[in-house]
């Protein structure tokens, strides 16, 4: 072939080539060094002190996806999506992944100086602009990552943990005991077991039922890359038995993906009854918008998993008619407005862009055609914060706090705060108050921050506020102190 004909073909693969070898700035600006980029790309999930949080610690023995340098530049450019690491291809040059790992590796060895809140003793006072509180620890040791806690009386709660786990709380002591028999729950990253609720009638004879959110595996609950989905379960707790058991929500065999990120979830039932659940996108934002998934969304169920018959998409031909809400990314909080009885919901957003949301039916939240957040190297997921259809949040939070638990307060003990919303945040490890005035968030206070990623909020039947919190696991009672 004469090298004229070949012509056109080189010109076109050096234009594909030369805009991205030249055009990436590699020349132009100086390469920042592996402490800025680990503190700004990589801390939120690494660890600020590289004691993890999200993700594992990078100071470690052993690297589970290899510790050659191409198989880390490989991670840190493409990222490892079933997982949840973003990558980082298009915010950092070459130069600046090899920095990044340089820092990283140059820490090996190092005792991590953190978990700094781990060591930190709990204050026995906080003041607070409205009152002072008195704070408990109650629990400090034997929990192991708790997601949920639920009062069955005035003495006795019982306590979900993200490894499958369920103890009894007496007497604000932690029974170390488990409770036996509960179905197999597929623990990683994300999934688990997520939350859990009471039945309105659980006191009435006969019914006692406790409802679960649980991944539930596709084979070996040990099998990392077993593919895994939401459960909905309820069965009744005798004792330290868990029996009656019912899977009360699930989606078909078929629809199940292998991922451990985005998996919600919270469960609340309503005044009247209704249960509500969310769950994540699954590190899939277009699940999120797809009516024929179950993830991204905010169902909504009667109390024995049948459908009510004024869900927003009962004549849709989709099989999950039970969606209430969609364009939801990750909620994993829930509560009912103590006055207006609305459902409230908060969900994580990528890098910035947590959001609080009221549940009404058929609204589309707009994940990820509107978005205040980022992706997490920088680059835009959508210009949108509007767009027609979409109901934007009632607030956000830019940087993203890690919304986790929201609860209204209707409580004797604290008058101050009536129909105001706390809510417990993972990564600023905070509990904020929030005070709302015509679906706005109109002040927000911090009352309590840096005593470990807050997972749970509830108020007790005598009115205190309880507080689970992992990074360190332990159980927090708040009250107003006298
Ligand atoms: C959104 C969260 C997130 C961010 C931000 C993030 N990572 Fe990760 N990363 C993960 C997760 C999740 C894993 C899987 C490992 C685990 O936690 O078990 C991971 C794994 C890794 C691994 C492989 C670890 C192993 O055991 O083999 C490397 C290397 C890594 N990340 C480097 C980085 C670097 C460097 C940055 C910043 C440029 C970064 N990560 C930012 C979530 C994140």
């Amino acid at each position: 072939m004469p090298f004229s004909a070949l012509l056109p073909s080189l010109i076109i693969a050096l234009t594909i080539v030369l805009p991205r070898s030249l055009g990436h700035d590699e020349q132009k600006k100086p390469a920042r060094s592996g402490e800025a980029i680990y503190q700004t790309y990589c801390a939120t999930c690494h660890g600020l002190n590289f004691e993890g949080g999200k993700a594992q610690s990078l100071i470690k023995e052993i690297w589970q996806f290899g510790s050659q340098r191409y198989a880390m530049r490989d991670h840190v450019n493409f990222g490892i999506p079933t997982v949840g690491m973003p990558a980082f291809g298009a915010a950092l040059t070459s130069e600046e992944v090899d920095n990044v790992l340089d820092f990283v590796v140059s820490k090996q060895g190092v005792e991590p100086t953190a978990n700094p809140s781990a060591r930190r003793e709990v204050p026995k006072k906080v003041e607070t602009e409205l009152n002072t509180l008195e704070v408990e620890v109650l629990v400090s040791e034997g929990l192991d990552i708790p997601t949920g806690i639920e009062f069955v009386d005035d003495r006795r709660a019982l306590i979900t943990e993200r490894a499958g786990g369920m103890h009894w709380l007496i007497d604000g002591k932690l029974d170390p005991k488990e409770i036996q028999g509960l179905p197999p729950t597929w623990y990683f990253r994300d999934a688990g077991m997520l939350d859990l609720a009471l039945h309105p009638e659980y006191e009435d004879d006969n019914n006692g039922w406790v409802y679960i959110a649980n991944s539930h595996p596709l084979g070996d609950s040990k099998d990392r890359k077993a593919p895994a989905m939401l459960q909905i379960i309820r069965g009744r707790v005798n004792d330290y038995d868990w029996i009656d058991h019912e899977v009360i929500f699930s989606i078909p065999r078929n629809d199940y993906t292998v991922s451990s990120i985005h998996f919600g979830t919270r469960i609340l039932f309503d005044k009247k009854g209704y249960l509500y659940f969310s769950t994540g996108d699954k590190g899939v934002p277009e699940n999120s918008q797809d009516l024929f998934s179950a993830q991204g969304k905010i169902h909504r169920l009667h109390d024995d998993g049948t459908i009510p018959q004024d869900n927003p998409f009962y004549n849709h031909p989709t099989d999950y008619k039970s969606i209430y809400t969609y364009g939801n990314r990750n909620p994993q909080g829930i509560d009912q407005h103590p006055a207006t009885g609305e459902i409230w919901a908060t969900e994580h957003g990528p890098m910035g862009g947590d959001e609080l949301n009221v549940v009404r039916p058929g609204l589309n939240h707009g994940w990820p055609i509107t978005t205040y957040g980022k992706n997490h190297d920088g680059t835009i997921i959508s210009d949108k914060t509007e767009y027609p259809g979409v109901t934007p949040p009632i607030h956000y939070w830019v940087p993203s706090i890690a919304t986790c638990p929201i609860a209204f307060v209707s409580s004797k003990l604290f008058p101050e705060w009536e129909n105001q919303l706390l809510l417990g945040a993972l990564k600023y490890q905070e509990i904020r108050r929030l005070v709302i005035e015509d679906d706005k968030v109109i002040k927000e206070e911090t009352l309590f921050q840096g005593y470990g990623r807050v997972r749970e909020l509830k108020f007790s039947p005598d009115g205190a506020l309880y507080a689970l919190t992992n990074n360190p696991d332990q159980l927090l009672r708040f009250s107003p102190k006298k």
